[in-house]
């Protein structure tokens, strides 16, 4: 048993490798960016990291800068307001848009896994999966945020 849960949480390490991993503690210990984008290596095996926006970017430039044929990972900084006070959470979102072609969906839904994995010591994070960008709007993301 001891020796199998070594050998899984090593496995888990390498695939992450160093980038992904600065990329992830630097949005969610720091505080450094809006969001991490991520992409899936050829064999869905491990992430890469594409793009990291900047904290000034709003709701609307991260869901303008989504593209119609590529899914993405993404961990994204959402802050928002409920109640009357400031609240702030991590989402995990699965970009996996209708239009992409059949290969990269199968590819990204294949690599969910590894992006779960990487993200699974976030504290409170929700995880997103969105197929057209209506899904990705204030309100659905502020309803996912509060498990309204
Ligand atoms: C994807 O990344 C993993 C882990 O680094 C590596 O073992 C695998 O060979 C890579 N696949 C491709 C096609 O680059
Ligand atoms: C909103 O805040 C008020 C005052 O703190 C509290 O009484 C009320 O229950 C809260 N409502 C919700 C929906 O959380």
């Amino acid at each position: 048993m001891k020796t199998n849960l070594i050998i899984l949480l090593c496995s888990v390490a390498y695939a992450l490798g160093d980038e992904v991993s600065d990329a992830i503690k630097d949005i969610v210990n720091n505080h450094n960016y809006r969001y991490v984008t991520f992409t899936v290596n050829d064999s869905a095996t491990a992430l890469k990291v594409e793009k990291k926006g900047d904290k000034s970017e709003s709701l609307v430039d991260f869901i303008n800068q989504l593209t119609n044929s590529e899914p993405r990972y993404f961990i994204y900084d959402f802050e928002y307001e409920s109640n009357g006070s400031n609240k702030q959470r991590f989402l995990g979102i699965c970009w996996a848009p209708d239009t992409s072609s059949i290969k990269r969906k199968m590819q990204y839904s294949s690599a969910v896994n590894v992006f779960k994995s990487a993200v699974k010591d976030v504290t409170g994070l929700r995880l997103v999966y969105a197929t057209d960008v209506f899904e990705l709007d204030y309100n659905s993301l502020f309803h996912i945020a509060e498990r309204i």
